[in-house]
């Protein structure tokens, strides 16, 4: 009797197919959780709006965070997930959802080496704003040749893993392309689908055992019904770093199936996107890297004078940016078409420490950066006079050298001071939209939750579409981080629940 119940349960196994899960997005989120349904003997559709997979991840510039790496001990780097937890909290002045900072701070390391196992070189760490240590892993500059920028990197490796498994096993893994959820399906009050539009304007529905939403943010929603109107109505008027498809939708369509949102009027906005000199009042930016700072770069104003710590919190120096950085006149480099302005400097020596391919990149192919002989020069295009410019980089010098304490509170100081005598690259930088902080809010096991705190059963999400990791402010480096750690939670907590309610029923 025994043996026969056993055999049947056994022949079960083999003869139901395994669940599948409809993952929507395919940024590194939703590829995060692909790999980890797949790789735990489950099926995925995936289903992306645009043409291709990528997202705002793929233009992700400064890296991911890690915490106690192999690669931050190699470079003699002391640091713990409990610091990593300490530097999210205080940036999202404890706003942030503990018990979900706790697990990003836990398997940060791990995340690092998920991606460094699909074969991304994340072998070189940053020092990025409102961080303690370096901790922001990224590819190591090439001396010459093309620069590797880390999110683009990270997007195709981890796609071609996905198209090698599916190559095996052809059943594992479907993408949809060019397909756009426009609802979520419910049945008996589980979620079991979505509803989805093609480019041609077809409607269909795909369905699974369970839904992750990896949508990402809302940072071009700007319509007049969009959530930046609803809930950024001050900064509408902000240019934004991020990609047309990050619409919230997530969000909107997760809302209207009674879900809990939470901390959507927490907009982060980065102090530095380029001002094209070609389009100086275009509405999508061009993102000047943290790691610009990070490596050693100087923020001055119009008036020739450093007015804030270059490596503080986004928040901090987007407000110094407009509160003491005026808009900066048509006369240098194109001006700053009436928005509150800094001019970003870097040395040879700060070039040389951020890549040159990736600088060049910056300077040769998009012109951002102005190159002037010395400190005088950038003095007299700037319409300001030559000591000016020549005493702010003294003193910043002195500051460096540890000889004065920086008024601003600067404690880190990468690289090198810039010399008033040495050639000094310039470029105007201004504050833009550029992530979300809210969302939906999911629990430890990123299941969405509704108005009452229960789970919406057979919904999960992972990304920038979930609110509550990074409270009031996100660190850099860590929406990469959030995005492998939730996507994979997301990707084995959906597929656990769905195996096992597919055993149930038999
Ligand atoms: C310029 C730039 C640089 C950045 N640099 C860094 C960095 O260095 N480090 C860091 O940690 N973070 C960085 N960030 C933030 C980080 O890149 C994003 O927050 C993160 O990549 C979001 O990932 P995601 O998977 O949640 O969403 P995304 O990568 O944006 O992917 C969402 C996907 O969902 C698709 N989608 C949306 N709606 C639908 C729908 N209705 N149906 C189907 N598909 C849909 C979109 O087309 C998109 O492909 C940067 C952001 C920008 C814009
Ligand atoms: C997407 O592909 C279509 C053709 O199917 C093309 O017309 C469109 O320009 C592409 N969009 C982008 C952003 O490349
Ligand atoms: C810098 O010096 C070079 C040669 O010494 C000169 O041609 C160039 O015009 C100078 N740059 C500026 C911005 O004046």
């Amino acid at each position: 009797m025994l043996s026969v119940l056993i055999w049947v349960a056994v022949m079960a196994q083999v003869l139901v197919a395994e669940p599948t899960v409809v993952v929507v997005g395919g940024g590194l989120a939703g590829l995060s959780a692909s790999l980890e349904i797949i790789t735990e003997g489950g099926r995925v559709i995936l289903v992306e709006g645009e043409n291709n997979t990528g997202g705002n991840s793929a233009k992700a510039s400064s890296g991911i965070n890690g915490a106690g790496t192999d690669v931050q001990e190699k470079l003699g780097i002391r640091d713990s997930p409990d610091l990593l937890e300490k530097d999210t909290l205080s940036a999202g002045d404890n706003e942030n959802d503990k018990k979900l900072v706790k697990i990003l701070a836990e398997n940060s390391a791990d995340a690092v080496q998920f991606l460094r196992n699909v074969g991304v070189d994340l072998t070189d760490v940053n020092l990025c704003g409102g961080h303690s240590v370096p901790r922001t892993h990224w590819i190591p500059s090439p001396k010459e040749g093309r620069p590797i920028p880390a999110g683009f990197e990270i997007m195709k490796r981890l796609r071609t893993r996905l198209n090698e498994i599916q190559e095996k096993n052809p059943e594992s893994f479907r993408l949809m392309t060019q397909t756009k959820m426009t609802d979520i399906i419910r049945k008996e009050g589980k979620v079991i689908g979505v509803e989805v539009v093609s480019v041609e304007g077809e409607k269909s529905q795909i369905t699974g055992d369970a839904v992750i939403l990896a949508t990402g943010g809302f940072s071009a929603d700007r319509s007049a019904d969009g959530l930046l109107t609803e809930y950024g109505k001050d900064i509408l008027d902000f240019p934004s770093t991020n990609g047309p498809f990050a619409r919230g939708e997530g969000v909107k369509i997760a809302r209207s199936l009674g879900a809990k949102l939470i901390g959507m009027d927490r907009i982060q906005i980065h102090p530095t996107a380029f001002v094209d000199p070609k389009d100086p009042s275009a509405g999508t930016k061009f993102l000047a890297a943290e790691a610009l700072r990070g490596k050693g770069a100087l923020l001055i104003n119009s008036d020739g004078k450093r007015f804030g710590n270059e490596l503080g919190r986004r928040d901090y120096t987007t407000r110094r940016i407009l509160n003491h950085a005026k808009p900066i006149e048509e006369s240098f480099q194109g001006g700053s078409s009436g928005r509150h302005a800094a001019v970003m400097l870097m040395s040879e020596a700060t070039i040389d420490a951020f890549g040159r391919p990736a600088f060049n990149f910056y300077a040769i192919v998009k012109k951002f950066f102005v190159k002037y002989n010395n400190s005088d020069e950038l003095a007299k295009a700037l319409g300001v006079d030559g000591s000016v410019v020549k005493s702010t980089l003294d003193d910043y010098k002195d500051i460096f050298d540890k000889k004065k304490e920086d008024p601003f509170g600067k404690k880190v100081f990468p690289v090198s001071a810039i010399s008033p005598t040495e050639p000094i690259y310039a470029a105007i930088v201004v504050p833009a939209i550029h992530y979300t902080m809210g969302g939906l809010q999911i629990d430890e096991n990123a299941r969405v939750v509704d108005e009452q705190g229960n789970p919406i059963i057979g919904l999960y999400a992972a990304g920038e579409v979930t609110g509550g990791v990074h409270g009031s402010n996100r660190l850099g480096g860590n929406s990469l981080l959030e995005c492998v750690v939730f996507g994979r939670i997301a990707g084995h907590s959906g597929f656990s629940a769905a195996r096992e309610a597919s055993r149930s029923e038999l």
